[in-house]
Formats: C-alpha cells, sequence, structure tokens
C-alpha cells in the first residue's frame, strides 16, 4: 500500500479510536471533557498513533485486524500523553505559544488553569486505557505484554524521558520567565553538541521510540526485532526534532499549524542554532540512513516503516 492510503486508512482508524477513548460527561465534569477534546481532536499529524501501528504491523504482518486490535489502546495512549505534552508546553510558563494546530492554544481559550489540568487528564486517561485495553481475560501472554508497554510508556513520558528533556529545554531557555528554573545559576550554560542531541532525544525521542516499542511488544515481536525497532526508533526520534527545530526556521505557520520562528526568538538552544541549516539537515539525513539499515537485519523493510521514516525527515508540516 501507498504511503498516502496508508496514512489516510489508519488516520481515520485513529480518530475513531480516540474519540472513543476520551472521557466524556457523565463520568467526567463536562468543563474538563470539552477542554480535553479541544485538544486532542483539534488535528495533528498522529505520527506516535501511526508507528505503533505499523510497528505492531510490522510484526504481525499476518493479520491487520488482530494488530489494530492489539495496538490501538497503546497508539490512543501515545496520542493522549503527546497532546498534553504540547498543552503544557504551550502554557505561558514554558514556550508560551498561542497557536497549536491551526488553532488558538489550550490556556488561550481554556485560561491556564484548565489547559493544565486538561493535560494532567489526558495524561491519566493514557495509562488507565492502557491498563485496561485490550482485554486481557486472564490471558498471561497478554498481560504481560500490557504490562511491559506500560512501564514502557511511563518511563518514556517521565523525567527519564520526555518531562526530563523538557526540563533541559527549559534549564537552557535563557528568556528571564525561566531564571528560577536555573536556581539562581545566572545564564544558561552553553549546550554543546552532546547535550543537545539528548535534550532532543528525551523531549521528543522518547515518546517516539516508545511508541515503536508499544507497537512491537503488543505485537509479540522477538528479542531481536524489538532491538532492531528501537534502533529505528531512535533514530527517527531524533530526526523527528532535528526537522522540528529546521521548520520554526523554514516552515511556514500555514503549514505547520503553530508560529515559525519561536526557537531563534527566545534564544533556545536548537539544531540550527548549533549546527546550521545545511548541517542539521544533513544530520536529519543521516539519522534516516541509519533508521533505514536497522530495518534491514531482521527483514523489516518491507513494512510501512521505512516510508513513514522518510515523511519525518521530508515533511513540511
Ligand atoms: C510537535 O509534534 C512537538 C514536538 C514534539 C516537536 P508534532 O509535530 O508531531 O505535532 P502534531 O501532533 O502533528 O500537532
Ligand atoms: C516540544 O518541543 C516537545 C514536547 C512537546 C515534549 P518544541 O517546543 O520544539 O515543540 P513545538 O515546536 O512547540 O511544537
Ligand atoms: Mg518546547
Ligand atoms: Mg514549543
Ligand atoms: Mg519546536
Amino acid at each position: 500500500m501507498e504511503l498516502a492510503d496508508y496514512l489516510e486508512r489508519r488516520r481515520a482508524a485513529i480518530e475513531v479510536a480516540l474519540a472513543e477513548a476520551l472521557p466524556a460527561p457523565p463520568a467526567c465534569p463536562p468543563v474538563i471533557a470539552d477542554a480535553m477534546r479541544y485538544s486532542l481532536l483539534g488535528g495533528g499529524k498522529r505520527l506516535r498513533p501511526l508507528l505503533v501501528l505499523a510497528a505492531c504491523e510490522a510484526v504481525v504482518s499476518a493479520d491487520e485486524a488482530e494488530a489494530l486490535r492489539l495496538a490501538m489502546p497503546a497508539a490512543c495512549a501515545l496520542e493522549l500523553i503527546h497532546t498534553y505534552s504540547l498543552i503544557h508546553d504551550d502554557l505561558p510558563a514554558m514556550d508560551d505559544d498561542d497557536l497549536r494546530r491551526r488553532r488558538p492554544t489550550s490556556h488561550v481559550v481554556h485560561g491556564e488553569g484548565m489547559a493544565i489540568l486538561a493535560g494532567d487528564g489526558l495524561q491519566a486517561a493514557a495509562f488507565a486505557l492502557l491498563a485496561r485495553l485490550p482485554v486481557s481475560d486472564g490471558d498471561p501472554l497478554l498481560q504481560t505484554r500490557k504490562l511491559r508497554v506500560l512501564a514502557t510508556v511511563a518511563e518514556a513520558a517521565g523525567a527519564a524521558g520526555m518531562v526530563g528533556g523538557q526540563a533541559l529545554d527549559l534549564e537552557a531557555d535563557p528568556s528571564p520567565r525561566h531564571d528560577r528554573a536555573r536556581a539562581g545559576r545566572g545564564e544558561p550554560a552553553p549546550v554543546d553538541a552532546e547535550r543537545l542531541a539528548d535534550m532532543h532525544a528525551r523531549k521528543t525521542g522518547a515518546l517516539i521510540r516508545a511508541s515503536v516499542t508499544a507497537g512491537a511488544i503488543m505485537g509479540g515481536a522477538p528479542p531481536a526485532a524489538l532491538a532492531a525497532l528501537d534502533r529505528f526508533a531512535r533514530e527517527i526520534g531524533l530526526a523527528f526534532q532535528i526537522v522540528d527545530d529546521v521548520l520554526d526556521v523554514e516552515g511556514a505557520s500555514a503549514d505547520l499549524g503553530k508560529t515559525p520562528g519561536k526557537d531563534a526568538a527566545a534564544g533556545k538552544p536548537t539544531y540550527v542554532s548549533l549546527h546550521g541549516l545545511v548541517r542539521s539537515k544533513a544530520l536529519a539525513d543521516e539519522c534516516l540512513v541509519r533508521a533505514d539499515a536497522a530495518l534491514a537485519d531482521p527483514g523489516l523493510s518491507g513494512s510501512q516503516l521505512p516510508a513513514l521514516a522518510r515523511w519525518v525527515v521530508e515533511r513540511r508540516t
């Protein structure tokens, strides 16, 4: 199947599953349900859920319906967590952005307090979903897979992963409002290439890596395939944030659905500020070459994963 067809079909299924995954009244108050729905169902490329599904399908290649049954809850959970991270990332206390997914950001519409709570609610909903679905009915194999996915996603979302990366990002942001993040240590220390790669691997790479791993675990990938998929995912995770940095400089608001030029205006360390545009693009291309190589060994090159990886690097949105 061509990537465009694959994206269209899987995205349609993801949108339906996401709408079902959202907490709704009467279980929760309408005011928080509305705020969560606004950000979750307001567009987005759905890269992380697509990776969960594609990784699972790569492993369970014979049975598409079974792959979707096994992996869709994790696919939705990763998108719930990603959306929470975007809501918090945009807050005035963090990047202070007012446009996201072509719409005013959560705090602009619902106020800061409700935006914080919408993020919190989305994150909790993600873990509830991972614990609940797919129903394991006492099947020990499925229970084990679900527990492994829960641990993987929790680690990737937390201080060792995304939250840790966001903390490094704040610590390195020279805006006066982040002074206290450095506990009175003054100007941020200069960020070298190694520290920047680590920051990117955490703040963005960790959830992308967990997406691929979660899909592979739910599909029952043997250890060698799992290790190869993890190598693949590390590369595209880093490439994704390098390209995000490049698009902040070269991209158009109409394509991105967010405001470009924010990183340079804030004086944030990025791949472009450290390596320049040309070198940053070359580094993303190198990630892509290594990602493709990782899939060759376990014979996973026939899946949708190579095309998804190329899209990560070549996208304009
Ligand atoms: C943006 O992620 C934030 C980063 C982690 C760089 P995406 O570019 O995947 O945003 P959506 O989900 O398509 O809106
Ligand atoms: C955001 O990185 C990463 C997370 C949300 C965890 P950025 O701050 O670069 O993302 P954008 O550019 O606002 O989408
Ligand atoms: Mg940020
Ligand atoms: Mg941001
Ligand atoms: Mg960015």
